[in-house]
């Protein structure tokens, strides 16, 4: 784009935010502490599905003290289904920055921000835009589309001559005030006119800049990513009961799902098709230290991690003896008591299933509360 042309396209592209732009939760005010959470949720989750979880999120913690002491479990329970969830550790590990160094006030320079925990080129751009109204560029998922588009660019997006040609356009399209809005406005294009797929540019406000539009490259424009292979996994869950409770594991930080609670949980090989009741008695031996009777599969679930679609199948185990490994953090927890941890969403899947589960003594088949005496000590 001919620099020249920079006003009329802002002024077209302001005009169409004005009239167009959706009214959304996290856009009704210029707090920093609001934008962030917002920008840190909404990065690989759409806006539908942010929206209640900024509702909840902000209802509990209001502002960045608030949040600052907060436990990581209850952080962890709230931002529980959004997956991703480095996102919520490091927002309440940035929350402790702030309030610690910068005395609960936002930092207001691009190089502070981006010095928080979680916070990228991309979310110190938008704070201190948003907020701040700084002239600092943008380049998102949807930005990174539009401006490809706008400039024509053809190449990966993603390489180093591909980034710096974007930010370096996004910067130069932004006024000096208003560059705020302008971000707002961009973004908004990238994600209602300027879409992945048949972009509606017969509509877009600024289709008369765009360079991929005048050459009808719209359609291959910006270079996809790779198609990330997916691959099959199983995995088996086990609720390990001893009278009326279920033992829970806390994952650890070198695991997925960091800081979620769990059943003992782990894989098996997918191509089993029968599982095989003596391996899984033994591999909970292991990471428990606890002898248990296998019960019934209860349950099975379907669910897709990253790369992984992973196959669940959820039992139900009584333990007969043995003490819990140290150095792990382990609860016997009552199913009235699982809302209060958070888990990942399979688990939680899991977890309704056994409040309806009767509590079954394995060993004998009689009812657990005709056996608890035995089991308890
Ligand atoms: N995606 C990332 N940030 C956004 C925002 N502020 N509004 C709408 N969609 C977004």
């Amino acid at each position: 784009m001919n620099p020249v042309d920079y006003s009329s396209f802002r002024r077209k592209l302001n005009d169409w935010y004005a009239d167009q732009g959706r009214d959304l939760p996290w856009r009704r005010n210029f707090e920093p502490y609001q934008i962030w959470i917002s920008e840190i949720m909404l990065q690989q989750t759409t806006v539908v599905a942010v929206i209640p979880y900024f509702e909840r999120f902000l209802g509990r913690f209001p502002t960045v003290a608030d949040l600052a002491a907060a436990d990581e479990s209850e952080v962890l329970r709230l931002w529980e289904g959004l997956g991703y969830y480095s996102r919520a550790r490091n927002l309440h590990r940035a929350a402790k920055v702030i309030v610690e160094q910068y005395s609960g006030l936002f930092p207001t320079e691009l190089d502070t921000l981006q010095s928080l925990p979680g916070v990228g080129r991309y979310t110190a751009g938008a704070i201190a835009s948003f907020a701040f109204d700084q002239r600092a560029p943008i380049v998102e998922a949807n930005t990174l589309r539009l401006y490809s588009r706008l400039i024509g660019y053809a190449g990966d997006p993603r390489s180093r001559d591909g980034q710096e040609r974007l930010w370096a356009f996004a910067e130069d399209i932004l006024p000096r005030k208003g560059a705020g809005r302008l971000n707002q406005a961009l973004m908004e294009l990238g994600a209602t006119v300027c879409s992945p797929r048949e972009p509606d540019c017969e509509s877009c406000p600024v289709h008369a800049h765009c360079q991929a539009f005048r050459d009808g490259t719209q359609a291959t424009i910006p270079l996809p990513k790779p198609k990330t292979v997916i691959t099959e996994m199983t995995e088996v869950s086990i609720a390990v009961r001893t009278g009326s409770k279920y033992l829970l594991r806390k994952r650890t930080s070198n695991e997925r799902w960091a800081g979620l609670w769990d059943f003992v949980r782990f894989e098996i090989e997918h191509a089993a098709a029968a599982i095989d009741t003596a391996f899984i008695v033994g591999a909970v031996q292991d990471r428990t230290g606890l002898s248990v009777i296998i019960g019934p599969q209860i349950a099975e679930f379907k669910h897709g991690v990253t790369r992984y679609r992973i196959t669940l199948k959820c039992f139900v185990a009584d333990r007969v003896q043995g003490r819990l490994k140290a150095n792990e953090e382990w609860q016997w927890v009552q199913p009235e008591k699982f809302d209060e941890y958070p888990l990942s969403v399979t688990a939680r899947q899991f977890a309704e299933r056994l409040k309806q589960f009767p509590l079954v003594d394995h060993a004998t088949s009689k009812t657990g509360k005709m056996k608890k005496s035995r089991l308890e000590h």
